[in-house]
């Protein structure tokens, strides 16, 4: 049995610049980036084709984005690799990229195609929440069918996952917080999944000590301060993608798609929504196994009792960071029953890392003391 899956090399750089220098880039290269990434390092890409993923796709990743971006690819002409900088919308579609073919992307979503390793597959995160850089999955949403499929195979890993803390340097407060919540609710995932082993805590127990230290940093001395701590925060993020690459999300992820899909709100926010929900649900099960593992390590971090743990957590989450009702968002009992049902019906895969087992009637609990 394979006890962690980590594929790419893993490389860090304190600039942008001393990146650009190590791996040459240049001709050959095509990189798909964010505006603000191009316009400040433009001179460092010393004539590789650039794509800005804002050009072709509004959002997450869709196949009618995905199409626009990979024509225009192929118009450039061959690239021996692919440099996906940006947030877990550009890494993905970038690893879509680097497969020798990925037409018709319906059916290499549905696995009708094999998905082949094509080109070199560099992937540096811009945010501090995705941990995508390490995993070997895609998610795109197909338009026409109204549904989004993930892609999880192999020939999807990196050859490198780089770190670059200078990066993170103009990501506004909010997404800061909400990559960065996102990050911690990977680590929490997967330490109580029950796919978890010794390696994948290793890496989940200390992206959340890490994250949660931070934390109280930023509590204490304001959004400022995370200046200080931003490679903290970027490797925590990469530690708690390779716990979730091999233990997996679960309850919190698959309950946060109804409400990121009809309010369209960003992945790490619509997980921290449901988080508190989600926690308190498994602590009504009883403060044993891992869940105490875990309440006894947040407890140690925030110099509370176990038994006080998420109560501890949320209260320092809200400090930073508010956490809306999901009636703040739009939602109400109607919406919330239709919600529990979906998740049950489509959302198995990830319901099947929960602490413990969840009915549909625990699922619709949960939304309600959420609304
Ligand atoms: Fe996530």
């Amino acid at each position: 049995m394979q006890e962690i899956i980590c594929r790419p090399e893993i490389h860090h750089f304190d600039t942008f610049k001393e990146f650009a220098a190590e791996l040459q880039l240049g001709q050959g290269d095509l990189v798909v980036t964010e505006s603000f990434v191009a316009e400040k390092f433009q001179q460092l890409f010393n004539g590789a084709d650039v794509l800005i993923y804002s050009d072709y796709c509004q959002g997450e990743p869709s196949d009618e984005g995905f199409m626009k971006l990979a024509a225009k690819a192929a118009e450039l002409g061959e690239h021996g690799r692919v440099i996906g900088i940006g947030g877990g919308s550009v890494l993905d579609m970038s690893k879509v990229l680097s497969l020798e073919s990925y037409l018709p992307v319906e059916k290499l979503f549905s696995k009708q195609i094999p998905a082949k390793k094509g080109r070199k597959l560099v992937l540096v995160p811009t945010t501090c929440g995705t941990g995508s850089e390490v995993t070997n999955i895609s998610i795109m949403a197909f338009v026409a069918k109204q549904c989004k499929m993930g892609l999880a195979d192999n020939a999807l890993f990196a050859d490198m996952a780089v770190l670059v803390p200078e990066l993170l340097k103009d990501l506004p407060f909010k997404f800061f917080m909400t990559s960065s919540v996102d990050a911690l609710i990977h680590a929490m995932e997967s330490i109580l999944s029950p796919k978890a082993n010794e390696y994948t805590k290793l890496f989940g127990y200390r992206a959340l000590d890490m994250i949660l230290t931070a934390y109280t940093r930023i509590a204490a001395r304001g959004p400022e301060s995370r200046y200080d701590l931003l490679d903290d925060f970027l490797i925590a993020s990469n530690f708690a993608g390779l716990a979730f690459g091999t233990a997996g999300c679960g309850t919190v992820h698959a309950m946060s798609y109804p409400l990121g899909g009809t309010f369209h709100v960003p992945h790490g926010e619509a997980n921290y929504a449901v988080l508190k929900g989600v926690m308190d649900k498994y602590m009504e099960g009883g403060l044993e196994g891992e869940l105490l593992v875990l309440c006894r390590h947040i407890g140690a971090i925030l110099y509370g009792e176990p038994a006080d743990a998420m109560k501890d957590l949320g209260d320092l989450l809200g400090d930073i960071m508010p956490v809306k009702s999901l009636s703040e968002y739009g939602a109400d009992e109607a919406m919330v029953a239709k919600w529990a049902h979906e998740v049950m019906e489509g959302q198995q895969r990830l319901l099947a890392n929960s602490h413990r087992p969840l009915e549909e009637e625990d699922i619709l609990t949960i939304y309600k003391n959420m609304l």
